[in-house]
């Protein structure tokens, strides 16, 4: 070897190691494939599957395991695995808890990718589902068979807003010996618990809420049970899902105002959809805390705050191009998927397309509340209201 290194070698293997000790609010953001191991006992003695050392970037990074008990600690859990985004949340959930012969039941106004993954993907490894009315926890208790190893919560459900009984639904499958997986990406950990509520497994769409910029796409699967969570670990580790240190660092960022975000967006929400309520071109509105909307009452009960999101249903004199319209006219908000983040959104949906049996024979009109000042979003929604009568 000759005395002088290669610069390469220089560069790489650089002798200045900055000093220990530094300190700041934010975590840092750890990068990694390889971790470095002091010595082969190091390496050998290391375990992946445990957070008190590093073993390789997927298994887990400084910056992603601080993420991962911050969910923990906002759903009230106590281990957290990261997924590259919801609807993977879902997919691990699914993957690692059934088999073929196995049976999982989802509300049936389950957010639709989820059951989109039921009747593509896992009725393909013999897997089957069936939808359950999520406003009858006795009809649940009635469906459940041996085979049924899974029962989805999802509250608010996704479009309709129906606010289900969580605590009746979560009893009639426990009394059966199914898991329960609540999909918590409207509560986002603020507005009730899913684990006192009785959860076996709290999955979100940190996407949502916890990111809160609309520029971030990630999802958590927390529980309060070590075994279950090595289950889920396991198959977390197969697939191979991990999530990039910079996400985990906006999130990281944006956590802080959590709860802030989620308060200001349920008031400003709440004031919209009651003014929708007062028009006379919507026949419903769709928000869990408004009083007629339904499953108000297990709000009520169950919950300290709602999300930003509601949903108005047009009268059903209005056709499918005079709603088209409205929201063709709003100018602030903006026409989009998703929601939680500071811009406000909307989307039409062809309710027929979401429920076999719709409720409501008008159009629905979705709505996500973001930042914005709620005296402008109420002039943008009354001026496009104009367009509606063209
Ligand atoms: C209720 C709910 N769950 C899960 C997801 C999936 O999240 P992601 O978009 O991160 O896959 C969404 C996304 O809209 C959702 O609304």
């Amino acid at each position: 070897m000759s005395k002088r290194k290669s610069l390469s070698t220089s560069l790489i293997h650089h002798a200045y190691q900055p000093p220990a000790g530094f300190e700041a609010p934010q975590v840092g953001v750890h990068k990694a494939s390889t971790v470095i191991f002091k010595s082969t006992t190091e390496q050998q003695a290391r375990n992946w599957k445990s957070k008190a050392g590093y073993t390789y970037g997927l298994h887990g990074t400084p910056t992603t395991f601080a993420l991962e008990e911050r969910i923990a600690t906002l759903e009230g859990g106590l281990q957290t695995l990261l997924v590259p985004s919801g609807l993977a949340g879902i997919t691990l959930v699914d993957m690692a808890l059934l088999k073929s012969g196995d049976e999982v039941l989802l509300p049936e106004n389950a957010y639709g990718p989820g059951r989109e993954l039921a009747r593509q993907e896992l009725a393909g490894w013999g897997i089957t589902h069936r939808l359950y009315d999520p406003m009858d926890a006795k009809a649940l208790a009635e469906m459940i068979t041996p085979a049924t190893r899974l029962v989805w919560l999802e509250a608010a459900g996704s479009v309709t807003m129906e606010f289900p009984d969580l605590t009746g639904l979560v009893r009639a499958a426990r009394a059966e010996g199914a898991l329960t997986a609540l999909d918590n990406t409207w509560g986002a950990g603020v507005a009730f618990n899913g684990f006192e509520l009785g959860a076996d497994i709290v999955m979100q769409a940190l996407t949502k809420y916890p990111s809160g910029g609309g520029d971030v796409l990630m999802g958590s699967v927390t529980t309060r049970d070590e075994a279950l969570h090595l289950r889920l670990k396991g198959t977390h580790m197969r697939m191979g899902w991990g999530v990039g240190a910079n996400d985990a660092e906006l999130v990281l960022r944006s956590l802080p105002s959590l709860a802030l975000r989620y308060a200001a967006q349920d008031v400003a929400a709440r004031a919209l959809a009651h003014w929708c309520a007062g028009r006379a071109e919507v026949a419903q509105v769709l928000h869990p805390a408004l009083p007629g909307s339904p499953g108000h009452e297990h709000w009520r009960r169950l919950c300290t705050h709602a999300a930003g999101l509601f949903s108005v249903v047009f009268d059903a004199t209005y056709t499918r191009r005079q709603v088209n319209a409205f929201v063709d006219a709003l100018k602030l908000f903006r026409i989009g998927y998703s929601w939680a983040g500071a811009t406000s959104l909307v989307v039409p949906y062809d309710l027929s397309l979401i429920r076999a049996k719709p409720a409501w024979p008008g159009t629905l009109v979705r709505f996500s509340i973001g930042l914005e000042g709620t005296e402008d979003l109420q002039a943008d929604l009354e001026q496009a209201l104009a367009a509606l009568r063209l």
